[in-house]
């Protein structure tokens, strides 16, 4: 049988390997990718860390937990009288798990649409590359030697444990073990309140459980802007989160039924904490593991990344790799820029990521939003800016919805009046960051976006103002 020869070939099928794959295939290349996630059947289920245990589930969860707590509380405000309450865990979870599939499912069917060759397996690397490209060799369900002439390493990453205390999924969760528990549990631990920490925190906590947040730096949410991050921590702790900054965890043992976590305090007290459950929750490390690295001389730099310049391309000609397993914020979207630009570079053209403009959000409730600058790293690099805010508690459509925590904040150069940075806290603002994206990619000025027409009532006019802030125009507050 003859080996199979592609034009491109990606490892992983995360966000980062799937539009990497289809976007090669847009561009007229033949192009297989290769994943070896499979579901509980055994079967294929690609789009990564993101589809399968990160951020559809998590969203899932984020979402049918907030119905749950909007019946219980909210509700009885907008003279909706609900009795019987009841949560149905079993259903809410599997309900997560069909919106999984189905976005697995439409990976599957988004490849066979643009021709991508899909394999079940795991590809490492089984040679030098020859004259027809790299020879990568594929075990699992698809066992097969395939070569490509240009390979694109898009391996993600995974959780990073806690020394000494392995994740088993059943007391000691990483992300995975988070986004499945079975019963909701009265007392669990949280160690490190970031991103997961917090969402995962507040999934549990909105479904009953007692969580307590066991954070190791002293301030809390340090890349948000501050005067945002100090609204959050105030809004987590009234919602119950009990937040615990400048921890130093000592150790962390199991029983049959829980897990008993010694931790010295910020003021130096030793103290001992048993919880039911405990998500770690303290970054993510890339995931190289079976991709043969060595065996190429792929080089990997001091942290375990793929080392790669500015335009993803690792030190072997013809490989490039992109998303968590490179450096950078460890963001879906993220690995899709940088996906779209490698093929696009393959194909000779200039693809472009720009990391000042890349978005971060926080699904938490309030969502936190940003993009650009925080007023901090200005300050730290001296730059002269300008700053203005405007709270949803003057906007009327939060008003309407029954939701009005929060504010928009934008901080401008004081000189150009360039936005710089746009910061938001409050209701739906995962959606409203993306005007501030735009704003910035087409370098706008405050005036600009506060000159433009906005819907009313929308929460988007909250953006508006906080633009006519920094010139101190509000209209309405
Ligand atoms: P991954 O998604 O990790 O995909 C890598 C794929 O490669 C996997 O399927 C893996 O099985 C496969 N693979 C690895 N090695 C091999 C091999 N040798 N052969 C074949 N296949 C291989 N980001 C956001 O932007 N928004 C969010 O809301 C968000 N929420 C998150 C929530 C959680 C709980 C977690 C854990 C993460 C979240 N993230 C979020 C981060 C996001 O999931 C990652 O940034 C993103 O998945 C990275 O994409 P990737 O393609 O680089 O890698
Ligand atoms: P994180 O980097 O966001 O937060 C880890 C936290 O743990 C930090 O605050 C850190 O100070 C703390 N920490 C580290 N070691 C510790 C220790 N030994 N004891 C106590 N605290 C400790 O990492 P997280 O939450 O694991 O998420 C990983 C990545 O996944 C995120 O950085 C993000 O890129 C991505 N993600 C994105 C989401 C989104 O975009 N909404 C949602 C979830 C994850």
């Amino acid at each position: 049988m003859s080996t199979k020869q592609f034009d491109v070939v990606v490892i992983g099928a995360g966000p980062g390997g799937y539009i990497a794959a289809i976007r090669a295939a847009q561009l007229g290349f033949s192009v297989a990718c290769v994943d070896e996630w499979a579901n509980e059947k055994g079967g294929p289920a690609p789009g990564g860390t993101c589809t399968n245990v990160g951020c559809i589930p998590s969203k899932a969860l984020l979402q049918s937990s907030e119905h749950y707590e909007h019946a219980g509380h909210a509700f009885k405000d907008h003279g909706i009288e609900v009795s019987g309450l009841a949560l149905n865990l079993g259903q809410m979870i599997k309900r997560k798990n069909t919106v999984v599939k189905q976005n697995n499912d439409g990976i599957l069917f988004l490849f066979k649409k643009n021709k991508v060759t899909f394999f079940h397996g795991r590809a490492a690397f089984a040679g030098a590359a020859g004259a027809d490209g790299y020879p990568l060799e594929i075990t699992g369900p698809a066992n097969e030697t395939i070569n490509a002439k240009q390979v694109i390493v898009a391996t993600g990453s995974n959780a990073r444990a806690l020394p000494g205390a392995p994740f088993d999924e059943k007391l000691i969760l990483s992300n995975t073990g988070a986004l499945a528990i079975d019963a909701v549990p009265a007392k669990l631990g949280v160690i490190g309140a970031g991103v997961i920490g917090l969402e995962m925190g507040s999934v549990w906590r909105r479904l009953g459980s007692e969580v307590t947040v066991l954070e190791g730096l002293p301030a809390f949410l340090g890349a948000v802007d501050e005067q945002i991050a100090k609204e959050a921590q105030k809004q987590f702790t009234k919602q119950g989160l009990a937040i615990n900054l400048g921890v130093k965890v000592d150790s962390v043992t199991t029983g049959d039924n829980n897990v008993t976590v010694k931790y010295t305090t910020a003021k130096g007290e030793a103290q001992e904490s048993v919880f039911d459950k405990l998500i770690v929750s303290i970054g993510r490390t890339p995931n190289t593991t079976g991709l043969n690295a060595d065996k190429v001389g792929l080089a990997l730099d001091e942290r375990g990344f793929v080392a790669v310049d500015g335009d993803c391309k690792t030190n072997l000609p013809g490989v490039w790799a992109i998303g968590d397993v490179v450096r950078g914020p460890m963001l879906a979207h993220k690995a899709e820029e940088e996906g779209v630009a490698v093929a696009e570079r393959i194909a000779g053209q200039h693809g472009h990521t720009n990391f000042d403009t890349i978005p971060w959000v926080i699904y938490t409730s309030p969502e936190i939003a940003w993009v650009g600058k925080t007023e901090q790293q200005l300050k730290a690099a001296g730059t002269a800016y300008k700053s203005g805010s405007f709270p949803f508690l003057a906007n009327g459509r939060a008003r309407a919805l029954g939701d009005t925590t929060g504010m928009v904040k934008f901080l401008a150069d004081a000189t150009t009046d360039e936005i710089l940075g746009v910061h938001m806290i409050g209701p739906m603002v995962s959606e409203l960051i993306s005007e501030a994206v735009v704003a910035m990619e087409f370098k706008a000025s405050a005036e600009d976006i506060a000159r433009i027409c906005h819907a009313h009532p929308s929460l988007s006019e909250a953006t508006k103002e906080a633009a006519l802030a920094i010139d101190k125009r509000t209209l309405n507050f």
